[in-house]
Order: structure tokens, then sequence, then C-alpha cells
């Protein structure tokens, strides 16, 4: 049987990316950043998972106005890094996980989860960017990775409940795959960011950490939190921070912290992390 181990929350920051592609990680700007993963670097690398579930949101890459999923669930056999603008990241291809994700999507949408099923996506920093924090630099990823797209970008996002509730859906249908696969969920996005506006540059640090908090301890609380309060608290971009709930909701109701960090800043942004452990993992 498919299992759950473990979820890692971690910001998606593109200039994390240009910083690592541009041999700038040692940079004092960038290196208490890059610092902050260390440990992590070193718990992936032992937990050795088959496929990661990684949960992020598309910038307008694959995806444009004239499409918006809600929830899109990456079935193909690779994704390509996208073209942001200045040509796609030097990172390998993304090897997805056909047969689990179509399990997944057929699991979800019979538990009343209408996801979005994509054969073809470009995946852009959203999803690149977590895997080169806790992966390197490799020549390729050393695991399958089903892309999970959420729309955070444009209004309505789905709720923090909706979004907790689909975690726990998720976990009970990779409970259900029949092959032996060590599974760990990716949540990205956040902390505090507005990118725009006369908020731009907005960083709430009790806010942050008031999130990581209760997302650790009480993330049924948690995910009562309404959408305009992470507008109003943590920014216009902060509402990415939805997308963690999805991730903790496939986790034990009681987690292990292995690993926490927070650190200001990195480009616009907050950068979260934290690594969290189910139980029985
Ligand atoms: C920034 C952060 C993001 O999460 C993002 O998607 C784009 C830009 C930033 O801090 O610049
Ligand atoms: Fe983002």
């Amino acid at each position: 049987m498919a299992h759950i181990t473990a979820g890692v929350a971690t910001s998606h920051v593109p200039a994390i990316g240009a910083a690592l592609d541009n041999g700038k990680a040692g940079e004092p700007y960038w290196q208490p950043v890059f610092a902050g993963y260390e440990a992590s670097k070193r718990w992936i690398a032992e937990e050795k998972p088959d496929v990661v579930i990684l949960v992020y949101n598309d910038h307008a890459s694959a995806f444009s106005l004239e499409l918006i999923p809600t929830f899109a669930i990456g079935c193909a056999d690779e994704f390509q890094p996208a073209d942001e603008g200045w040509g796609p990241r030097p990172v390998p291809v993304v090897k997805g996980h056909p047969a689990l994700a179509w399990h997944l999507a057929e699991k979800l949408i019979q538990d009343d989860f209408d996801m979005t099923i994509v054969n073809r996506m470009d995946v852009d920093h959203g999803l690149t960017v977590p895997l080169s924090l806790l992966f390197g630099q490799p020549a390729e990823w050393p695991c399958q990775v089903i892309p999970l797209a959420v729309n955070v970008v444009q209004y309505p996002p789905p709720s923090g409940n909706r979004c907790y509730n689909l975690g726990k859906a998720i976990r009970r249908a990779v409970e259900s795959f029949p092959e032996d696969l060590k599974v760990v969920v990716f949540g990205t996005g956040g902390m505090s960011h507005q990118l725009q506006g006369p908020r731009a540059g907005l960083i709430n640090r009790e806010f942050d950490n008031a999130f990581l908090d209760r997302l650790i301890d009480d993330p049924a609380g948690q995910a009562a939190v309404p959408h305009l309060d992470y507008v109003r608290e943590a920014g216009s971009e902060g509402i990415e921070l939805v997308m963690w709930l999805i991730m903790r909701g496939a986790l034990d109701e009681k987690v292990t912290v292995a690993h926490r960090f927070y650190h200001v800043p990195a480009s616009n942004t907050a950068v979260g992390h934290l690594v969290l452990e189910n139980a029985l993992g």
C-alpha cells in the first residue's frame, strides 16, 4: 500500500531559483536563506520518497485568464520547466507518476473534489524552486513528482477548509493505491508578501509565526480562517498559504516537527519552511 510519511512546506520565491541557477547561493544576502534548508536536504536524502505530491500554484505560466482550474492534477509522464520570460530554469525535467496520479484523480473526483485532469503542463517556479531547495542541483530529480496546481492567483481562491479537506482526501486516496510507495506531500507558497499596489513589500512576522504555530498544532482551527484574513494580514500573495493546509490535511492530527525555519527577506517575501512527520511514517 502507498503511504504518506511526511509533509514539507516551503515558500517558492522565484529569486531563490535565480540565485541558485546563477551561482549566487553563497552571497551574503542568500546564504542565510539556503542555510535554513541544509537540515531538510539531509532529511529528505534519508527519507528517500518514491513520489512527491507537490501542491503549488501556477503563476500564469501553464494557465492564463483563459482557463482557471481551482484544483488541477498533472497526470503526464513528464513536465517541462516553464519559460517564465527569461528561458526555462536549467533544472531537470520533472518525471510524473501517471498511475498514482490517475488513481488520485479517480478517488478525489469520486470523493466529491472536482479535479481538473492535466495531461500537458509546463511547471513554473512554484514547483521547481521547492524541488531545488530540498534536492539541490542534481542531474535528475531523485523521485517522481505529481504536480497539484491550486488557483490562488485569480479571485476567488478555494477556502482554507476546502484545502484542508482536500489534503485528507488525498491521504485516503494514496492509502488505497496498492503499490508500496513512500509519498511525501509538499505545500508551497507564502509566507506574507504582496507584489503590487500601495502595500507592495508587506511582511507580517507576527501573522507568519502564528500561522506556523497553528498549522502544526491546530490545523482545523487554522483551516477555518477566512481568505480575507490572509489578504488583509499577509498581503495579496499571502493567500498562497492556503496551499499549506492541503499538505497538512494529508498528515496525522498530531505531527512531529523535524525542522522549522523562518527568514526575512528573500526578494519581496518572508520565507517559511516546515518539515512535519507522521507518527507512523
Ligand atoms: C515573489 C514571490 C512569489 O511567491 C512569487 O510567486 C513571485 C515573486 C517575490 O518575492 O518576488
Ligand atoms: Fe508565488
